[in-house]
């Protein structure tokens, strides 16, 4: 995707924290496609050392492997930058549960970090990755920003509270921030492995060795689901917008539609059935919901298309073939 955004901030150096991450790493794909100068800060808590190495060979490209715990860390990575796209955390709601301390750690004393490295450098503008989990039990559909809930678990507070703290470096220190509330985002190099993988490429991965995926409660749940390209899209809108109405707020991204865990099922399997008809016939199982879940989630994107012009390129149904092409060619 080609954006005239970037173009504009030609030769700018923008940070990217966990620029190996799944979503990190298609930021700096698409940065580095425009002739950006990127940074990337990561520890490889859940990032991969080969969703970056393409990029490794780019003279505009540099790792400092270093963690957001650490505030020299922050500050070594922040020097000469212009923007920062923050991106690392430890994601996962049931990673939180388990592990509160850690997640608090990493998602709010890192970013608390970041914030104060950001500040210092005198860096343009912070862009950060929020969460759709901060809408919590506040059960209207669909979510708009202004109207939240209480938080349903440790990792829906911390990004709650990074919300609060990126509002008040705003406030007293004239930093400008955007926050991005992420719903369900899906798509190539997410990683489909491990305890706390997200549903789409876990699914994946289990029907294309012919394992029945589970799902948790009835199938009836159902989510947001956002193609990566949209949310690489709102990085860009918000990081080089010139409407200054436009910043120091949240948005939410996301495709502003609903889909069943059921009905996800059956796409995946569909989608898949092109490449192995056999898969079709793979039959769903359940088991009982998960604790911290929420049963709907639904995003208002009114807000992103009026103050940041987000024209979101991919539906669910486009976002899924393309996702299951790149997993087939690349982890069949
Ligand atoms: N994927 C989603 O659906 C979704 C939804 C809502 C919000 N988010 C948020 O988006 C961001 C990116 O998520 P993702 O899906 O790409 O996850 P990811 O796990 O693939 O990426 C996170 C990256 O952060 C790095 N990281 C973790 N702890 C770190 C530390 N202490 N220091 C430096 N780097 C560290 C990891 O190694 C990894 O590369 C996260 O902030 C997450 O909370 C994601």
């Amino acid at each position: 995707m080609q954006y005239q955004e970037l173009k504009e901030i030609h030769g700018a150096k923008v940070l990217v924290t966990g620029g190996a991450g799944f979503i990190g790493s298609n930021l700096c794909e698409t940065l580095l496609e425009h002739g950006i100068n990127v940074v990337c800060l990561d520890n490889f808590a859940t990032g991969k050392r080969e969703n970056i190495q393409p990029f490794l060979s780019n003279s505009l490209f540099t790792l400092i492997e270093g963690d957001i715990r650490n505030l020299t860390d922050c500050q070594t990575a922040c020097q000469g930058v212009d923007y920062v796209l923050h991106q690392a955390a430890l994601g996962s709601v049931p990673r939180s549960i388990k592990d509160p301390i850690t997640t608090n750690e990493v998602n709010i004393s890192g970013f608390l970090n970041m914030l104060v490295a950001v500040r210092d450098a005198k860096v343009k503008r912070f862009v950060y990755a929020a969460s759709s989990s901060t809408y919590g039990d506040h059960e209207a559909l669909p979510k708009v920003e202004e109207v939240i809930g209480k938080p349903l678990s440790p990792y829906a507070i911390t990004k709650y509270v990074n919300e609060l703290y990126a509002d008040i470096f705003h406030k007293t220190y004239q930093l400008d921030t955007v926050g991005l509330r992420y719903f369900n985002v899906f798509g190539r190099r997410q990683d489909p492995n491990g305890a706390y993988a997200a549903v789409i490429p876990k699914f994946v991965m289990q029907l294309m060795e012919h394992e029945p995926p589970v799902i948790n409660g009835d199938g009836s749940y159902s989510r947001d689901f956002t193609y990566i390209d949209n949310v690489v899209q709102m990085n860009v809108l918000a990081m080089t917008t010139s409407n200054q109405n436009a910043l120091n707020t949240v948005y939410n991204v996301a495709y502003g539609e609903r889909t069943t865990l059921l009905e996800l099922t059956n796409i995946l399997k569909t989608n898949l059935a092109t490449f192995d008809p056999a898969i079709k016939a793979i039959e769903i199982k359940h088991r009982d919901n998960r604790l911290g879940d929420i049963p709907h989630s639904l995003a208002s994107i009114d807000k992103a298309k009026q103050l940041l012009n987000y024209q979101p390129k991919y539906d669910i149904a486009n976002g899924i073939r393309e996702a299951v092409t790149w997993y087939w060619e690349h982890l069949k």
